[in-house]
């Protein structure tokens, strides 16, 4: 196989399987927080127990995030080590700073969880905040690599030299922002459906007593609340993101939409495949001028098409689909979350019907998805390059043989590790039924409510 397909095979799987761990990641503590101050300002144990509760879960997650996480670092400078010449020399302030954010979200974690009991109601909220600035903060540094690879600044490469290099300009480059945005909100609009789908998943058994539907229902409406107002910032986010497509990578923007031909009021294409032989979209509904007007907000916007360059340098076509479907998930988390709202906030609804607690069941796994389609459409989506209109990604592959072999092996190590983390989780719950900590959950004041994982 070509080299270039194994490397990114490996280092896709990789990130697709770590990406899962650091989004909930970012995601859990904010919830976690959210639960916290509930807590602290209504006295309603039942949001202390579930603080409790996804700690414990956010500590097993956090220790497979942080060796995927490490392996990505390993693979990356031995499957693309010409591009890590330009990340070593010009955009490792994010690497470097990370660590200190790494070390913050860390350090607050061990206070939570250790010594929340001691800790007084506004250090308790303090340590939480910290844990979720640093988890914030580490995704966003992490990210910026891959924000500054769509809009490469701060350095020339001059006969093969890298030179006039300026780190903090590389540092902020034009995607930082936009891109630092989207990969916030979207996780934490996973991190609230996660919570929504394990709520759904346990009122979908037989036979729970009031309580303990009392308690998932509280736990299912954080969810859908908290995911519901960050998908609808996601999307807002992502227009943005759109809208710096077309002035940072048109034929990103252009392949996205199925585009081919350059023209003013250019329609937009819901759904449908590209189709590169005719180049059109099959099977799409058009809405007319609307990708013009969402693009730069006005209809007589002029659009790049495809034809604008060569077919070497067109980003594979299939992120069109891919770019539908992150949008699609998007709008479908967001009905989910009005639903739930609908019926138990404004019909005043105690119970839900069970094609509904479903559909929630199924929120968590549908913003994993909506992630995973987010991230190859997005890397997927620069090709030809690893660094837009610097370096091709076929320049920075390593020679290195046994590309497929390491590929096996890692595969294999992933899922194991995905194994572990439901044995483990299963374990844990299964020692520290609900049952048991409800009734003994009645302490309003928290004192007796350790976190010890
Ligand atoms: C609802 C409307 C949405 C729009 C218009 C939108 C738009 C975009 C755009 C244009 C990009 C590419 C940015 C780039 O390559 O520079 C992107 C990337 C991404 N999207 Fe979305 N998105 C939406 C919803 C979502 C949802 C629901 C999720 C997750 C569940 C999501 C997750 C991501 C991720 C993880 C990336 C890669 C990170 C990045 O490049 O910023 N997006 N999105």
């Amino acid at each position: 196989m070509d080299q270039v397909v194994l490397a990114r095979s490996l280092f896709g799987t990789t990130m697709a399987f770590h990406i899962i761990f650091a989004t909930i990641g970012v995601g859990l503590p904010l919830m976690i927080l959210i639960v916290e101050v509930l807590f602290q300002f209504t006295g309603d144990s039942d949001y202390a127990l579930m603080a409790k509760r996804w700690t414990r879960g956010f500590a097993v997650l956090l220790g497979v995030a942080i060796p995927s996480g490490t392996i990505a670092g390993v693979q990356l400078s031995l499957l693309w080590p010409q591009f890590m010449k330009v990340v070593g020399k010009v955009i490792a302030l994010p690497f470097q700073i990370e660590i200190f954010a790494f070390l913050l979200e860390a350090l607050f974690m061990s206070i939570y969880v250790y010594a929340a009991d001691r800790l007084s109601r506004g250090m308790r909220i303090l340590s939480v905040v910290l844990v979720a600035f640093g988890a914030v903060m580490s995704a966003i540094l992490i990210t910026n690599v891959h924000a500054f690879e769509g809009t490469p600044t701060g350095f020339r490469i001059v006969g093969g030299e890298i030179v006039d290099i300026r780190p903090w300009k590389a540092f902020f480059n034009p995607s930082f922002a936009v891109s630092a945005g989207h990969v916030a909100v979207s996780a934490y609009m996973t991190g609230a459906f996660v919570i929504a789908s394990l709520a759904a998943f346990k009122m979908l058994r037989r036979g729970l007593s009031d309580k303990h539907y009392a308690f998932h229902r509280k736990a299912l409406m954080v969810g859908l609340v908290v995911g519901g107002l960050f998908s609808v910032l996601t999307a807002l986010n992502g227009h943005a993101s759109a809208q710096h497509l077309y002035d940072e990578q048109p034929e990103k923007l252009a392949a996205a939409e199925g585009l081919f031909v350059t023209q003013d009021h250019a329609p937009l294409t819901i759904g449908g495949f590209t189709d590169k032989e005719t180049h059109e979209v099959k099977y799409g509904i058009e809405i007319p001028w609307a990708l013009s007007f969402l693009a730069n907000n006005r209809f007589d916007t002029v659009v790049k098409g495809l034809n604008e360059w060569p077919e070497d340098e067109w980003p594979p076509l299939f992120i069109h689909t891919l770019f539908n479907a992150m949008v699609g998930v998007g709008m479908l988390l967001l009905l989910m979350s009005i639903v739930g709202f609908w019926w138990h906030r404004l019909l005043k609804k105690q119970t839900f019907p069970r094609w509904m607690v479903w559909s929630f069941f199924v929120s968590g796994p549908l913003s994993m998805l909506g992630i995973e389609f987010g991230w190859i459409f997005s890397c997927t989506g620069r090709q030809p390059w690893i660094l837009y209109r610097v370096m091709r990604t076929s320049e920075a592959v390593t020679h290195t043989g046994n590309l497929g072999t390491l590929f096996l092996l890692f595969t294999g190590v992933y899922l194991l590790l995905a194994i572990s983390v439901v044995v483990v989780l299963r374990a844990y719950f299964k020692r520290h039924p609900l049952g048991d900590e409800l009734g003994g959950s009645g302490d309003v004041n928290g004192e007796e409510e350790g976190l010890h994982v």
